[in-house]
């Protein structure tokens, strides 16, 4: 039987749509905020909260199309390996901010910078005038992922009690 895709985004390898919460979503959800290797500042405990959480980063994202949080599928195998997001930031207010996270399995293989392009693009070509990534000083695959999109540091703030870089970018030109 051949499968429809419901992919909104397409990279050379990952299709990117918006996260439900059927019970397959939330088990790939949980795979990665449930691990405490990947999602280290506070995971869920469980499928439940792993349910919770996908209503409200939809809910957080409800009010500008351009928004969401999207799962990321290798298309080569149906496994859904990982997340990205464009949603408000919690600090500073006003600005938006794109984030990417791994299932532990399938981090290293270019996945974060792949989605991350991508989500980028999607937010310029959506209207977004600037875009924002917030960092924690060691974590050295995310500041690569944020340089290579051509992000620059800008602020540090303090977020979930310890200092974040934020690197932000502004777009290039207006959408046509
Ligand atoms: C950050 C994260 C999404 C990266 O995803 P990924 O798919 O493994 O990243 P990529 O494979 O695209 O690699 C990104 C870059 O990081 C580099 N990198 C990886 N580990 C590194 C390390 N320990 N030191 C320095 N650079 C490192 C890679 O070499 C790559 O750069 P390159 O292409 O120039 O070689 C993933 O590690 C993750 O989910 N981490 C936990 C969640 C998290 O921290 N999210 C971000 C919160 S701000």
């Amino acid at each position: 039987m051949s499968r429809v895709s419901t992919a909104e985004i397409r990279t050379p390898r990952l299709d990117l749509r918006r996260w439900t919460t059927d019970d397959r979503d939330v088990a790939a959800f949980f795979s990665i905020w449930g691990d405490p290797r990947v999602i280290w500042w506070g995971h869920c405990a469980d499928h439940d909260a792993a349910r919770t959480a996908i209503h409200r980063v939809t809910a957080r994202c409800a009010d500008d199309p351009a928004l969401g949080w999207w799962a990321l599928t290798e298309r080569a195998t149906g496994a859904i390996v990982g997340n990205a997001c464009l949603q408000p930031a919690p600090i500073p207010i006003g600005e938006i901010e794109l984030g990417w996270h791994l299932a532990f399995a399938h981090q290293g293989q270019g996945y974060g910078t792949e989605a991350a392009r991508a989500l980028l693009a999607h937010g310029f070509a959506s209207g977004l005038r600037r875009l924002i990534a917030e960092v924690v000083p060691l974590n050295w695959p995310s500041i690569a992922i944020a340089r290579k999109l051509g992000m620059k540091p800008v602020d540090v703030v303090e977020r979930n009690g310890c200092g974040h870089v934020v690197f932000a970018i502004e777009r290039a030109r207006p959408v046509a």
